[in-house]
């Protein structure tokens, strides 16, 4: 069998682009994306896609009805299909055993159910989906237990690697392609059907055979060694803000081992997206489930840093605008999870805001993608008051509005555009002191400071009141004082190492 006609089943943020990928570089080979939602469709068959990323708009409209198509008659799609891909959402389960950690698999299920009951011919089933734990035994065993006769199915894993924002670039560029498989005759021949499509333009040693099991634990450890890698160098904001060290400078030098790599080392207020805290969660409950503890609490522990992050970040936002932000209103730049993308699943963004709406503050939220319906479900869903969310959010068109009469910016996401903003023009439309909080460490810092913003970044205070030094400080019940002019001021201690000797201190006044 050569594959002539592939369906893949489910019209997401992985099936979607996936799919038109290899429509776009195999134009021999007919590609049909189903979904069970019918305004998902109707969107991919639009003008305007349900998804935004760099270069998808141009591929789908050049294939689309050529040899891409998007449609809601998945039994047809099926029927007339060589090779299947399941690329069903894998939510964490919310009740039942494993809640709020193992993947649901109710939807992969359901795939597996229609495509057995439906196929009239034997068919290779490639499971994509984000979280597939044994995925693959239990899409074999829904197979197995309905297939009709004379039908076979050989069950692949293909996870996916591409991330939101750059998905098309890893598509057709990619470091790697797994395809799990089962070590019989007909596995290894399934295997090299879909290496074949892959090869077209994939060189032939990034593309990676291996046991179906193998390549589903790949998937999730190679989240999880990169969410790793986040709370690590996030761990250490925390102790260069009391030490005075820099964590870029950190992060640079480390960095340059070669051994670490520069690459995934940007200190954040917290990494969000559908993949990492669902992928460690998965890990740690089937290693829970196994009996291996330590092995569960180990890779616990990246998620707990990670919670741990985005709380602290929310609490010196509150302490430093003198302990509320009740009545204030503050300018939230970024809702998405990371730049490039409108998807809010996981955002860090969404704790910060649910925090600030818990404390009363005003929030004027602005995101170049991110679509009003989206921001306040989301905000609905944290906060279980939609009434609250109506009185405090306001969901702003540019980033100068949300400015305007703002005591604060809090930048939460990345966004190229938010370093080239006029914040000499936004310092002049804030309240004062106008606080900057840089989660991101994305902006001139110096630069702000001079123009006379209170920037507060993830690692570290700046300020633009002038740093001082005194032998004339002293300490009473737990707060400091300075000396200045022969009065005496409370200070915030910026560097509580003894500068010289331990009644020294460099303080802001
Ligand atoms: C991730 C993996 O990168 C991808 O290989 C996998 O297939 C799916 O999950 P994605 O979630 O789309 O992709 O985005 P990614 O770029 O990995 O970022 C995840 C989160 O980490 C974002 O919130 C991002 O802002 C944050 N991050 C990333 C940091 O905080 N610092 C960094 O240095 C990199
Ligand atoms: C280390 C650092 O590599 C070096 O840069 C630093 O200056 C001093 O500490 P060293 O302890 O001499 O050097 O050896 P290294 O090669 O890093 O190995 C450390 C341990 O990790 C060894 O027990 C090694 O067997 C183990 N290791 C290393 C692994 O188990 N797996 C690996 O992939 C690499
Ligand atoms: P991902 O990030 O994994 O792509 P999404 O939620 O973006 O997740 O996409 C998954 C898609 O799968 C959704 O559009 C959903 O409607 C679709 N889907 C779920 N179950 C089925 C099913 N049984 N048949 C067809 N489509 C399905």
């Amino acid at each position: 069998m050569t594959v002539k006609n592939i369906c893949c089943i489910g019209a997401g943020y992985v099936g979607g682009p996936t799919c038109s990928v290899i429509a776009n570089q195999c134009h021999d080979i007919r590609v049909t994306v189903v979904d069970i939602n019918p305004e998902r469709i109707a969107q991919w068959n639009s003008d305007l896609l349900p998804i935004y990323e760099p270069g998808l708009d141009e591929i789908v409209f050049s294939r689309r009805n050529k040899n891409l198509f998007f449609s809601t008659d998945v039994e047809t799609a099926i029927k007339e299909a060589d090779l299947i891909f399941i690329s069903v959402n894998t939510p964490t389960k919310t009740c039942g055993e494993g809640k709020g950690r193992a993947a649901d698999m109710r939807y992969v299920e359901e795939s597996a159910r229609t495509i057995a009951t439906t196929a009239t011919s034997s068919k290779i089933v490639v499971e994509k989906s984000t979280v597939p734990v044994k995925a693959a035994e239990s899409i074999s065993k829904v197979l197995v237990a309905n297939q009709k006769d004379g039908v076979s199915f050989e069950v692949l894993s293909n996870p996916e690697f591409l991330a939101e924002g750059t998905a098309v670039e890893n598509l057709v560029n990619a470091d790697r392609v797994l395809i799990g498989h089962n070590e019989t005759p007909t596995g290894r021949a399934a295997f090299r059907e879909l290496r074949d499509i892959y090869m077209r333009w994939i060189p032939k040693e990034r593309i990676i055979g291996m046991k179906t099991w193998s390549s589903e634990l790949s998937k999730l450890a190679s989240n999880a060694f990169l969410a790793q890698r986040i709370s690590s160098i996030n761990s250490l904001t925390a102790l260069c803000e009391v030490t005075g060290a820099d964590v870029s400078e950190v992060a640079y030098a480390i960095g340059h081992d070669r051994r670490i790599g520069p690459n995934f080392l940007e200190a954040s207020v917290g990494f969000g997206g559908s993949c990492f805290q669902k992928d460690i969660l998965n890990l740690v409950y089937m290693c829970e489930r196994l009996s291996l503890r330590e092995v569960a609490a180990y890779w616990q522990q990246v998620v707990d840093m990670n919670e741990y992050q985005k709380e602290r970040f929310t609490k010196k936002i509150i302490e430093t605008m003198f302990h509320s932000v009740s009545d204030k209103s503050l300018a939230i730049y970024g809702f998405s999870f990371k730049k490039n993308t409108g998807d809010t699943r996981e955002s860090p963004s969404i704790c910060v805001c649910k925090r600030l709406l818990d404390e009363g503050a005003n929030l004027n939220i602005y995101d170049p993608k991110v679509m009003d319906k989206q921001l306040i479900s989301d905000l609905n869903r944290v906060t279980c008051n939609q009434e609250k969310v109506k009185r405090l959010v306001k969901i702003c068109r540019d980033p100068y509005s949300a400015a305007k009469n703002s005591h604060a910016i809090v930048i939460c996401t990345e966004w190229d555009e938010f370093k080239k903003l006029k914040y000499e023009d936004i310092f002049k439309s804030m309240k004062k002191p106008a606080y900057i909080f840089d989660g991101r460490k994305i902006l001139d810092h110096d630069y702000l400071s001079r123009i006379g913003y209170e920037v507060y970044t993830i690692d570290t205070i700046r300020s633009n009141r002038s740093k001082n030094k005194t032998r004339e400080s002293t300490e009473v019940s737990g707060k400091y004082l300075a000396k200045r002019n022969d009065e005496w001021y409370p200070a915030e201690v910026i560097q509580k190492r003894p500068v010289q000797d331990p009644n020294t201190f460099e303080y802001y006044v």
